[in-house]
């Protein structure tokens, strides 16, 4: 049976439960291998995600949905079955990522837009008809000394709106991620500083949504958590970043969103948990909160995985971990005693 996508969007965010983000870029996905010293080609990079979607423990109680490239959601296991058939034996939602990245916003310096409205209604089509239930699509803004500008802000929630429109004519949950990067070289990129672009961002993009008449309950919002940047001396406390974000959330967010999933963002696998589960555990929103993470899931299981087969047990321990770990998260009843 076909599921409306209010339904789609519930299931993605139940109890315990949280979405792999396994969507890199072919060239993102490079930069990983990289780090182990294993070449990137369509079958190593189809084995190390056939090894995290066949972690049956993981795959069954903590993962709802996996966010998939478009090369993925094509592709075969080693045993012929199809990457989809896989996914669907363990009941997890197939999602896909359908921006074509971003671009240079022209005459707006280093500010970009992300790409892919063309021709997209016909892609979803068929993303739908392989067996995609729900979609993601992310906007990037950085934090500089002169940005964001309001206008990256608005033409990127514009985008964001006309996505979501899109996929739920097709039939497909959108995933609407609007990222502030915790990244770059500015020191005064501090908490407050991401509050605000975060919650000016949030208004946009709720805005623009509600005025290409999507509907909240069939969306779900992947946001950033409010962080201080990377380069930022000043650090703000777990409690506070959780205590800063879930007021961000509660002033910007309507109530009638189906669900927030954090992306991660370049916080360490610990932290990534650690601020989920805090949030859960102080229980001051109406929103289900949970994860959508690529790298604080798959780090470890990386490093553990290395390019190499009799590492694959391991690898599928290390990723099963992370995943139960962010699964206790997402009800507030994570520990670091549990975590070691
Ligand atoms: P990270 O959790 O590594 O930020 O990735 C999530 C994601 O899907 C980014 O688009």
């Amino acid at each position: 049976m076909i599921d409306n996508i209010q339904n789609i969007a519930k299931k993605l965010v139940i109890d315990g439960k949280g979405i792999l983000a396994a969507d890199e870029s072919t060239a993102t996905i490079k930069k990983r291998f990289d780090q182990i010293d294993t070449e990137s080609n369509a079958e190593t990079r189809r084995d190390y995600r056939e090894m995290l979607f066949s972690t049956k423990e993981a795959m069954e109680k903590n993962i709802s949905g996996v966010i998939l490239y478009d090369e993925t959601i094509k592709q075969k296991c080693r045993d012929g079955r199809s990457i989809t058939d896989l996914l669907r034996e363990t009941d997890t939602l197939i999602g896909i990522k359908v921006d074509t990245g971003v671009k240079k916003l022209a005459k707006f310096g280093n500010e970009t837009i992300t790409e892919g409205l063309d021709g997209l209604r016909e892609r979803l089509d068929e993303y739908y008809s392989i067996g995609a239930s729900f979609a993601k699509w992310r906007a990037v803004i950085n934090i500089t000394e002169d940005t964001p500008s309001d206008y990256a802000i608005s033409t990127n929630s514009q985008a964001l709106a006309r996505y979501s429109a899109l996929c739920q004519e097709s039939g497909l949950v959108p995933i609407v991620e609007p990222e502030v990067l915790m990244d770059g070289e500015n020191a005064k990129h501090n908490i407050d500083e991401c509050k605000l672009v975060t919650s000016k961002i949030l208004q946009s993009v709720f805005e623009e949504l509600s005025s290409a008449r999507v509907d909240l309950d069939g969306i779900i919002l992947k946001p950033n958590m409010v962080i201080q940047g990377k380069n930022c001396d000043e650090k703000a406390t777990p409690m506070e970043v959780a205590k800063q974000t879930l007021d961000c959330l509660e002033q910007n967010v309507p109530t009638s969103v189906a669900g927030i999933c954090f992306l991660s963002g370049g916080q360490t696998d610990l932290q990534a948990t650690e601020h989920l589960s805090i949030m859960n555990s102080l229980k001051k929103i109406n929103h289900t909160l949970t994860f959508s993470y690529g790298r604080a899931l798959q780090q470890s299981a990386l490093i553990a995985w290395s390019g190499k087969d009799e590492n694959i047990k391991d690898a599928q321990n290390a990723f099963a971990h992370r995943a139960h770990m962010n699964g206790l998260a997402s009800i507030g009843q994570w520990s670091i005693e549990l975590d070691q």
